[in-house]
C-alpha cells in the first residue's frame, strides 16, 4: 500500500481559533495556520497573476491582525475563505496546503561527497548522450551531485566550450573574457597562462560571487606533462572539521584577503576559506594560494589562521583524495568551482601544443534546467 496520491486529499477540519486557522486533512495530519500566509498565497487570478505567476498582492493592502470572516469545506475537499475589510473570497485545494510551514527542498543538491576511491568510476559522458533530455538530465544530475562530469568526444575546436556550456545556461563573463583561452603563452597574467604546475585551487576566489560552474574544454593536449587533478573541497573540509575543529572554525570564521591585479583590473575580496549556510552545512571553499593577498588577522590569530590554512591545503595535496586523469582533446570538465578544486601538472610546451578553453556558467541555471527537464520516467 503506498500513500494516497495528493488529489485524493480532503480537508475534514477548518476552524478559526486563537488568531490561527486550524485545519486537519483525511489523512490525519493537522496543523494550525496564519491567517496572513493563507491571505498572502491565494491562489486566484486577482492576487496571482495568471499569465506572469507572479504574486500581484500586497500584503500591506491588508490589517496585519485579518482574520477570516468565514472560512467553509467545500464538497470536493478544498477550503473556502472569506476574507472582511476589502472583501475578498479565496479557494484552496487541499493538496496544495498539505506542505504548509514545510522547506520544498525538491531540485535541491545533495553532494555526494568523494575521494580518490571514485578514480575508474568518475561521472563521464560521450557527446552524443546530451542529445536526449535523459541524456542531459544524467549528465546535469552529476554535476549536481558529484560536483563534476566529464564529456568525451566533441569535436575539438574553437567555441566548442560555448556551446556546450550553453546547455546549462548562458555564460558568466570575468575579467577574462566570456571564453578564456589556456595557454602558455608571453606576458601571461595569470599562472594558469604558463606552462607551471598549478596546485588544486578555485578560481577566482577574489570575486564576491566566485563563478560556480567551470567549463574546460581540451582542443589539444600533445605536451609532455599537464594531467589534470580534481579534490572535492568539501571531502577535505569535513576531514578538516573531524580532525581538528578549531582550525576548521578559524578558516570558516576568518576571512581571507584575495586579490587579482594586471594593468586593466584590480579586484579583492575577503571571505573565509570555508563558508558555511547558516545550518552549519559546506556551501563554499576558496582556495587559491597564487592570488591569497596578504593575510591581516589580528595578533594571535595570523599564528592560528596560517597553521589552520596550512593544514587545509595540505589535505587538498594528499593523493588518496584526489583524482588524476589527462584530459583528451575533444573532453570537457565541468565542475563546481564553490565546491571542487582543481589543477594540474606542469608541462612542457616544447614537446608539444596544448590548448583548453574555458567558461563559466551560475548554478541557477543548473537547477533550473534541471527542473524544467520532463521529470525521469518512474
Ligand atoms: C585554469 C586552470 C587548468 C589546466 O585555467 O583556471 O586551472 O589544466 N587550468 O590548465
Ligand atoms: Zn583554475
Amino acid at each position: 500500500m503506498g500513500t494516497a496520491p495528493d488529489t485524493e486529499l480532503r480537508l475534514v477540519e477548518a476552524t478559526v481559533g486563537d488568531r490561527k486557522i486550524r485545519l486537519g486533512w483525511s489523512d490525519g495530519h493537522r496543523v494550525d495556520v496564519e491567517p496572513l500566509w493563507l491571505r498572502d498565497n491565494c491562489p486566484c487570478p486577482e492576487c496571482l497573476h495568471p499569465s506572469t505567476r507572479e504574486r500581484t498582492f500586497d500584503i500591506l493592502s491588508v490589517p496585519p491582525d485579518l482574520l477570516p470572516e468565514r472560512i467553509s469545506i467545500e464538497s470536493d475537499g478544498a477550503l473556502r475563505v472569506e476574507w472582511g475589510g476589502v472583501p475578498h473570497s479565496s479557494r484552496y485545494e487541499a493538496a496544495d496546503l498539505r506542505g504548509y510551514g514545510a522547506p520544498d527542498l525538491s531540485g535541491t543538491a545533495f553532494p555526494v561527497i568523494w575521494d580518490g576511491r571514485l578514480a575508474g568510476s568518475e561521472p563521464r559522458f560521450a557527446y552524443a548522450d546530451l542529445e536526449s533530455e535523459a541524456g542531459a538530465r544524467a549528465w546535469l544530475s552529476a554535476l549536481r551531485d558529484y560536483g563534476f562530469a566529464l564529456i568525451e568526444g566533441a569535436p575539438p575546436v574553437e567555441g566548442e566550450v560555448l556551446r556546450l556550456a550553453a546547455r546549462m545556461g548562458p555564460p558568466r563573463p570575468t575579467n577574462f573574457g566570456v571564453v578564456f583561452d589556456v595557454v602558455s603563452k608571453p606576458d601571461p597574467n595569470n599562472n594558469a597562462y604558463t606552462a607551471i604546475k598549478l596546485n588544486p585551487h578555485t578560481d577566482l576566489p577574489n570575486w564576491e560571487r566566485q563563478p560556480d560552474f567551470q567549463f574546460l574544454f581540451c582542443i589539444a593536449n600533445e605536451a609532455q606533462g599537464g594531467a589534470s587533478t580534481l579534490v572535492d573541497g568539501f571531502a577535505v573540509a569535513e576531514r578538516l572539521r573531524d580532525e581538528d575543529p578549531e582550525a576548521f572554525d578559524a578558516l570558516a570564521r576568518t576571512p581571507l584577503p584575495f586579490r587579482f591585479h594586471d594593468g586593466e583590473a584590480d579586484i579583492r575580496f575577503r571571505a573565509p576559506a570555508i563558508g558555511l549556510w547558516p545550518d552549519g552545512s559546506l556551501r563554499e571553499i576558496r582556495c587559491n594560494l597564487a592570488i591569497l593577498a596578504r593575510i591581516d588577522a589580528p595578533g594571535e590569530d595570523m599564528a592560528r589562521l596560517y597553521r589552520a590554512h596550512r593544514r587545509f591545503v595540505e589535505l587538498t595535496r594528499l593523493p588518496d583524495l584526489q583524482l588524476n586523469f589527462r584530459l583528451q582533446a575533444g573532453e570537457l570538465l565541468a565542475f563546481d568551482n564553490l565546491r571542487l578544486l582543481h589543477g594540474r601538472e606542469a608541462f612542457d610546451p616544447a614537446s608539444g601544443f596544448r590548448h583548453l578553453q574555458g567558461v563559466y556558467v551560475d548554478r541557477e541555471h543548473l537547477y533550473s534546467r534541471l527542473r524544467v527537464l520532463r521529470p525521469a520516467a518512474e
